[in-house]
């Protein structure tokens, strides 16, 4: 399961962030040009003066005047004028809105970083965990004692992620918690290579599975006060379910919207490329986990499956194991905690594409003139469910077989258990945090092998 923000705001450059994040969430960041509607009345200017047209007169504006912009482009030169307030207005907003976040902040203490990197250090040495708390607590005590501060430090949150990601190469990957995780995965890939010979399950019926929660985000300003505080907002949520198998073939994907009830009906007579379905959060549970497997994975199969999923609740649930002992002749394997972006295909190899695939049609959708509606006061809506649903099955169908087929090598997933394609499995590689894994690896199928010739010769 992992997260996709796709958004837009009347904000030049607003950076969206979604409080629905479970594991990892992508943030999309948009320029959008919506501002400009706040001084149009009329629905047919105002799509002309669409973003790029306006993005044109405003790059021309850079070296011309503001009556031979306006001759230029043959409008009116006080709206060149409104034009150019408003991205200015914004470009502050923006910077503004940057410091309170901790953006471009001016940088805190050296010597602080460095104490407290040491200290870091020294606790790792002595294998002591050390929590985001008390890298805090330490902080706010070794501060008064540095010689380069400033008036006050807090130590916040915001604060503490930048100083982590400015030194991620030291904090990255703590040697004992590299060799948990390698360890983790070799077992997995052994796992999955013991499921896969013991049952004689054939490659077109191993299947991957993972669920997208896509946030479409809206920010209205409402003109002339303070865009901190009155802003209006608008979130639509849903979340994609996308499975695979071994061979390529891709399952139908599954988009559960939050809320859309009488929607859906009319929906799903529309559209057959998808399954449809609503849910009160936008999020999957139990009921509509089962509703997957009954629906897009189906009971019936002439051979026995092989179904890879990641530790999400829904998959690990009671109700989930009991749905699937209802005639699916089919086994799971969970991805460990913490190892799915090492080894779930989705997060290796096909929301990439997924995702950018989608971020294509949401940008030429706001760029474009088409499938558009507008509020009211002359805010652009949000894209319709209809929309959404398209892009989503546009993005699924335009994944290369070829790369879903290859992203089940590289997880391991596919490989030959004799350890003859190890080599194919992107995080044993050479120069991966994980690489002596590889090695582990083919001491573990060496083992199996000796031992299956020993029952063989008994
Ligand atoms: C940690 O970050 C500080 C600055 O914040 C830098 O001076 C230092 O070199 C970094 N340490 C490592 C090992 O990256
Ligand atoms: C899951 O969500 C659906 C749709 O919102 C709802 O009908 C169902 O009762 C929920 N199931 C559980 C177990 O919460």
């Amino acid at each position: 399961m992992h997260f996709v923000v796709l958004g837009f705001s009347s904000q030049v450059l607003l950076s969206l962030f979604s409080p629905c994040g479970r594991h990892k969430i992508a943030i999309a960041t948009f320029e959008a040009p919506y501002a400009f509607f706040q001084n149009s009345r009329n629905m047919a200017s105002r799509r002309k003066f669409d973003f790029e047209f306006k993005e044109r007169v405003l790059r021309f504006a850079e070296t011309n005047s503001g009556e031979k912009t306006a001759r230029h482009f043959n409008i009116d030169a006080k709206r060149v004028r409104d034009w150019k307030k408003q991205r200015e207005e914004l470009l502050l907003a923006d910077r503004r809105r940057a410091r309170l976040t901790g953006g471009g902040r001016k940088k805190l203490s050296v010597e602080l970083e460095r104490r407290l990197a040491e200290w870091i250090s020294s606790m790792k040495e002595e294998h002591c965990r050390v929590s985001r708390n008390m890298i805090k607590k330490k902080a706010l005590e070794i501060y008064p004692s540095v010689s380069d501060g400033g008036k006050t430090f807090v130590a916040s949150t915001g604060w503490l992620q930048k100083f982590l990601e400015r030194n991620a190469t030291t904090f990255r990957h703590p040697v004992t918690l590299t060799e948990q995780l390698s360890a983790k995965l070799v077992s997995f890939v052994d796992h999955i290579g013991k499921t896969v010979r013991s049952r004689g399950i054939l490659e077109k019926d191993i299947i991957v599975m993972d669920e997208t929660a896509l946030c479409f985000d809206v920010v209205y300003p409402t003109s002339g006060e303070n865009p901190q505080t009155t802003r209006g907002r608008k979130e639509s949520h849903l979340t994609v379910v996308l499975a695979a198998k071994a061979d390529g073939t891709k399952l139908r994907p599954y988009v559960a919207f939050r809320g859309a009830d009488e929607e859906m009906a009319v929906l799903r007579q529309q559209i057959s490329g998808a399954v449809l379905t609503t849910s009160a959060n936008g999020f999957m549970n139990d009921t509509l986990t089962a509703d997957w497997l009954q629906r897009v994975l189906g009971r019936f199969n002439m051979e026995p499956r092989l179904l890879v999923w990641d530790s999400y609740r829904c998959h690990i649930s009671g109700t989930t194991r009991a749905e699937l002992k209802r005639g699916y002749d089919i086994t799971t394997a969970v991805i460990p905690r913490g190892c799915a972006k090492h080894i779930q295909a989705t997060d290796v190899m096909w929301n990439q594409p997924f995702k950018r695939s989608l971020q294509d049609a949401y940008e030429r959708w706001v760029a474009g003139v088409a499938d558009k509606e507008y509020t009211a006061a002359g805010y652009l809506k949000l894209p319709a469910r209809r929309l959404l649903v398209d892009w989503v099955i546009a993005a699924w169908d335009g994944l290369d077989e070829d790369l879903i087929r290859e992203s089940f090598k590289v997880c391991g997933l596919s490989v030959k258990s004799d350890g003859s394609e190890d080599d194919l499995i992107r995080c044993f590689g050479d120069g991966q945090p994980c690489a002596r894994g590889r090695e582990a690896l083919a001491r573990l199928r060496q083992q199996s092998a000796e031992s299956r010739r020993d029952e063989d010769n008994q």
